[in-house]
């Protein structure tokens, strides 16, 4: 059962205008003076409420702390984020979702903590995640896909962190293969993609997305200083960390929607656009062989396409890279 608030917030974000208070009570059938109580409790925490004789209420702002009913507040999306669950502090969001997608949870459900006390990054790596610094969230994902194509929602969420960047700032993002998101040669942000599935059938995905927003400089680990940032950091400037996460959720349903109707081929040009080092040579070493390399491009199977100093074409799915100057290894 959705709490009255929650409704009561939803009917005030439906109408551009004012809703009255009578109003508002026969939708959610409860006394008009209940109505006037619950919006004192709003003001209390933070909304900014006009109430105009005759005419009724409208939300005119809503508070910077983070909770549900701000993220969702004028969110307007069609599947994104309609079930939508933030936390003061969790071990880590990604086990949260995994846990909701057994219990039936629905596509687009999200995620979001303050801080979390077990983030995990890839490759059984941590994720540091401190309160109210940052982006620390999961999003549900039943795509209707084969397995194999589970590596292009990656991807996608890659062009999407990277997009949402260059329309906030003048920062350039680039996306370093296969799916860090790098300022000025600095990793501000992370991906971590956990998938479900049967033999020709994905149940659902996990896509947990990390992203540095307002640590200050020193306030970055120091054994990860030389490597890793956050967009205040590289900006120069403070980020509305709500209004980032609804920006995300926003072009997230858009880009998966039109992955959905056009396919993956504008997602991968989208991705070499921003692809750090793409036409670039670079050092590459696997377990067998070092060698030098140009980094074309990647694959819709999300391997790294890159062609030796004699054109031979080469699928990578891993290898550690030499990035070279200002960069560092993945
Ligand atoms: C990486 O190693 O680059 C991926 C980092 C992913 C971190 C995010 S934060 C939200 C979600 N919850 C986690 O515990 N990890 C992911």
């Amino acid at each position: 059962m959705e709490s009255t608030r929650k409704q009561l917030i939803e009917l005030l974000n439906k109408k551009d205008g004012h809703i009255s208070g009578q109003e508002l009570s026969n939708q959610l059938n409860i006394s008009r003076t209940a109505i006037w109580k619950h919006m004192n409790e709003l003001k209390k925490d933070g909304y900014d409420i006009e109430a105009v004789q005759r005419k009724g209420y409208k939300i005119l702002s809503s508070p910077d702390k983070m909770s549900e009913n701000t993220l969702q507040w004028g969110l307007d999306t069609e599947w994104i984020g309609h079930q939508l669950f933030h936390y003061d502090q969790v071990e880590s969001t990604q086990e949260i979702v995994h846990q909701m997608a057994k219990q039936g949870k629905p596509h687009g459900t999200v995620v979001i903590a303050d801080e979390q006390v077990k983030g995990k990054g890839r490759m059984a790596r941590k994720w540091d995640s401190p309160k109210g610094k940052g982006i620390w969230m999961s999003i549900l994902l039943r795509p209707n896909l084969p397995p194999f194509k589970a590596p292009q929602l990656t991807l996608l969420a890659a062009t999407v962190l990277a997009e949402m960047i260059s329309e906030r700032s003048a920062l350039v993002p680039q996306i370093k293969w296969p799916n860090d998101l790098l300022i000025h040669h600095k990793k501000v942000s992370g991906i971590l993609t956990e998938m479900q599935a049967e033999q020709d059938a994905i149940q659902y995905i996990v896509v947990g997305i990390g992203m540095n927003v307002n640590q200050n400089g020193e306030e970055i680990p120091e054994d990860i200083r030389h490597k890793a940032s956050s967009l205040k950091n590289e900006a120069g400037e403070e980020w509305n960390i709500q209004e980032t996460v609804q920006h995300i959720l926003r072009l997230f349903e858009r880009t998966y929607d039109q992955y959905e109707s056009d396919g993956f081929e504008a997602i991968k040009a989208n991705w070499e656009k921003h692809g750090y080092r793409i036409g670039e040579e670079v050092t590459i070493s696997t377990m067998k062989r070092t060698w030098k390399a140009t980094l074309v491009g990647i694959e819709p199977d999300g391997a790294l396409c890159v062609r030796d100093r004699d054109g031979n074409h080469e699928k990578l799915y891993s290898a550690e890279i030499h990035w070279g100057e200002g960069g560092y290894h993945a």
